[in-house]
């Protein structure tokens, strides 16, 4: 069976290495493996659950595809498209939303977490959000979707929903319930200065990530002001639950070199900080610095990067509407 992956990234994101070795490098990789198709979408729609400003908006939508581009996503292959291009996903989202429960989006804790004690003044999209999210992968009857560690629930909420329309209008196996990728030594990077907190783009300390749009100067800066320990590089992996930045910078250099995380910790057992940093920075440069530079190749042409996604977006609906025409001959409304 051919696999088919879908996976999305908001354009809120001043995108940083998180969501390069998080999502975006993988999602390189998948388009790799034969017999499997890959969409990959920047979800606008998602991004406007909270205020943004809609000239920031625009240019955030080309950095995500840019992104994509630089990191070798190749639009002859795999689709690449912006969400509100493609209206299926708002149509689908509708009728799921009447699947769904309240029960069911109540439990989530990414809204708990960012609501917060507002939860009675966010907006309804916010609450909503999983339900869209389903109704992206869906409406292309995905049936793999790499993401980070913290969309796991909402990707348990898309195949309950999915499951849940398939019993309720009698369709067995019409939706396919999609599957997760979660995983890799990089599936969370955390902050360069403080190893307890996720690498974040509203972080006010510019050191605490590593940008896509930063330089190769900048990059190697980072890297060796990074916060380690005063003790000696661990030989064991079972000696990183104490020290997480150290941690951190070990998944880090395993995700880009490859290796496991088992392997580094044995390459560089009780070395010191003043021989690692420097490899992992020639190892950032060497493989982040070709995607840096492609990616600010791509922001000066952005007449290529919105002939892609025009290209991506008519594609896209081509795979959508078929779908989403037998969605509603299920549900029943008249045509
Ligand atoms: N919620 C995802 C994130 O913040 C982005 C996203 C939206 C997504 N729709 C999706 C990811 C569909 C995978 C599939 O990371």
């Amino acid at each position: 069976m051919t696999k088919r992956v879908f996976s999305g990234v908001q354009p809120t994101a001043n995108l940083h290495l998180g969501n390069y070795l998080g999502a975006i490098k993988r999602f390189v990789e998948l388009q790799n493996e034969p017999g499997t198709e890959c969409i990959y979408c920047v979800v606008d729609l998602h991004a406007i659950t909270v205020p943004q400003d809609p000239e920031k908006l625009r240019a955030q939508t080309r950095e995500v595809a840019a992104a994509y581009l630089a990191a070798g996503v190749d639009p002859s292959r795999s689709i690449i498209f912006v969400q509100s291009n493609v209206s299926a996903h708002a149509e689908l989202a509708w009728i799921l939303n009447c699947v769904a429960r309240m029960g069911w989006l109540e439990r989530m804790t990414q809204f708990k977490d960012k609501a917060g004690k507002n939860a009675e003044r966010s907006s309804v999209g916010l609450f909503d959000y999983p339900v869209l999210m389903a109704a992206d992968i869906l409406v292309y009857k995905a049936t793999h979707v790499p993401v980070g560690e913290d969309q796991k629930q909402h990707l348990e909420l898309a195949r309950d929903i999915a499951a849940r329309f398939n019993t309720d209008f009698n369709v067995e196996g019409f939706f396919p319930l999609p599957d997760p990728i979660i995983g890799g030594p990089a599936a969370r990077v955390m902050n360069l200065q403080d190893g307890l907190k996720k690498m974040s783009k509203s972080d006010p300390a510019d050191n605490s990530r590593i940008n896509l749009t930063d330089s190769v100067d900048v990059l190697v800066r980072k890297i060796k002001k990074a916060k380690t320990d005063m003790l000696p590089m661990p030989s064991h992996v079972d000696e990183l639950h104490d020290r997480p930045e150290v941690d951190n910078l070990i998944r880090i250099y395993a995700a880009l070199s490859g290796l496991s995380k088992e392997a580094v910790v044995a390459e560089f057992a009780g070395a010191g900080f003043g021989v690692f940093k420097p490899k992992l920075a020639d190892l950032a440069v060497e493989s982040l610095g070709p995607v840096m530079t492609a990616m600010a190749r791509y922001l000066d042409d952005p007449a290529q990067i919105d002939a892609i996604l025009r290209t991506g977006a008519e594609r896209a609906n081509a795979c959508a509407q078929p779908i989403l025409a037998e969605t509603k001959k299920a549900v029943g409304f008249w045509s």
